[in-house]
């Protein structure tokens, strides 16, 4: 299983006194030394952490691939067809919400998302629907014909009791192995953290997973470098 690690909390560090620090760029070489197979990062269409210029900044100096979240926008469009990233992971996007709190609604937004792909693949990039762990919706980016689908593992991750997280771990290993049969390579990401993962790293169809916000946290009492090495070893461990 190969570890995405997604940089945008470093970036709402540095948003947060409107600095240029934590460096970005430094954020993305030093992940990749420790071992990153790819570099997540989110454009959200009210750019909190991540801006625009980062995106740029960051393109040249990677070295494993670029996995570019956006929304299905025509502004993200134009934006990820200039930029060309390696991956885009399409993802649902409210304002409002703190962080992507759903997967995406393939039935209501059949068309707009399909016609998004669609221009991404046509430039050689690799198109990923982050969906929740349900067959209605792999069916649909099967009709889509996206390559990749990522599982949103929140409401496994933000679970009450052990029943109920049971009971969305199942989900999430289901929908893995129906999607994984269909021909569609399964990533998975959300809320995942340092004790939670094990149970998904069961999860054999799985082949990337892409983790931000704990391995930030974790980096402010161990180091960059170290909260990266240490999920990267997690990972390895449990092949
Ligand atoms: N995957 C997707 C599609 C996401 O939107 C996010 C959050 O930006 C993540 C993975 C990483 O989530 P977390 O920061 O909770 O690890």
């Amino acid at each position: 299983m190969k570890l995405g690690v997604n940089i945008d909390h470093i970036a709402t560090i540095r948003q947060a006194r409107g600095t240029i620090y934590p460096n970005i760029v430094q954020a993305t070489k030093l992940a990749e030394k420790a071992g990153a197979d790819s570099i997540t990062l989110h454009l959200r269409e009210d750019r909190r952490h991540m801006q625009d210029q980062d995106l740029f900044d960051i393109k040249p100096v990677i070295q494993t691939k670029m996995n570019l979240e956006m929304a299905a926008t025509e502004e993200m469009l134009r934006i990820a067809l200039k930029l060309l990233p390696e991956d885009v992971c399409i993802v649902p996007e409210r304002r409002e919400e703190r962080t992507t709190e759903g997967g995406l609604d393939l039935v209501s937004h059949f068309d707009q998302i399909a016609n998004i792909s669609d221009e991404l693949h046509q430039q050689g990039i690799q198109v990923s629907l982050f969906i929740a762990p349900d067959f209605k919706m792999i069916d649909l980016a099967s009709k889509m014909k996206v390559p990749v689908i990522e599982l949103h593992t929140g409401a496994y991750a933000d679970s009450n009791s052990q029943d109920e997280r049971d009971d969305y771990l199942l989900k999430l290993k289901q929908a893995a192995e129906y999607a994984k049969k269909l021909g569609i390579q399964v990533n998975a990401g959300h809320g995942l953290n340092y004790d939670n993962i094990f149970p998904i790293l069961d999860i054999k169809e799985i082949t990337e997973l892409n983790i931000g916000h704990a391995i930030v946290s974790e980096a402010l009492f161990i180091g960059w470098d170290a909260a990266i090495r240490k999920m990267k070893m997690i990972i390895q461990n449990k092949k």
